[in-house]
């Protein structure tokens, strides 16, 4: 990140105006952009990016709804300063979604949301697959971990609508469906 020296100079000084020059891979595409220093991740994403699946709930780091893997970890990007993605990768719900054909993750959880009805205003769904697709690829979730455990690893992603039951059984018949791929005794 390279932060303008003159970027105090468009402001006043009560109310200064901090720039930097931020370098990213945003969903597999190289991103350059001049930002304001209090950009935050989510309205780089939206508004530089296109990204339309991280989205504004709380804005407090509580629900989950605007979760995006930065260097394959989640985050929150309403509380996370977009200059902190400088050189490091982000994926969002629109990325991974973009890896269906070559990663099975996504299918697997995709086809177990629609199969249990696991959506239903949809609004904190990229978030869950977002968390969902990190808990699988590093091995957190296997067949054999319980709804109660599930319950305590998604509890940094909220849904106000479906009870979490469909979304805990799609999230099970998932990791369920990969194992079984994979010939691991699911
Ligand atoms: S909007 Fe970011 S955690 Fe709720
Ligand atoms: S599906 Fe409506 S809040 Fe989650």
């Amino acid at each position: 990140m390279d932060v303008s020296e003159d970027e105090r100079s468009a402001g006043s000084a009560a109310d200064p105006v901090c720039t930097a020059q931020l370098s990213t891979v945003a969903n597999g595409q190289p991103v350059t952009a001049d930002i304001a220093c209090h950009t935050l991740l989510i309205d780089f994403l939206r508004e530089e990016v296109g990204v339309r699946s991280a989205r504004r709930s709380c804005d407090v780091q509580l629900c989950g709804s605007c979760s995006v893997l930065v260097d394959g970890l989640p985050v929150s990007s309403c509380c996370y300063l977009a200059v902190d993605v400088d050189k490091k990768s982000v994926l969002t719900a629109e990325g991974l979604r973009g890896l269906e054909d070559a990663d099975p993750i996504y299918t697997a959880l995709e086809n177990a949301f629609v199969e249990h009805a696991a959506v239903q205003c949809g609004y904190c769904t990229p978030g869950f697959m977002v968390t969902l697709w990190f808990l699988i690829e590093g091995g957190h979730l296997t067949p054999g971990t319980t709804h109660e455990e599930l319950r305590t690893l998604l509890k940094g992603n909220l849904c106000r609508c479906t009870g979490y039951e469909p979304i805990l059984a799609a999230a099970s018949a998932a990791v369920g469906a990969l194992a079984g791929a994979r010939g691991d005794g699911a």
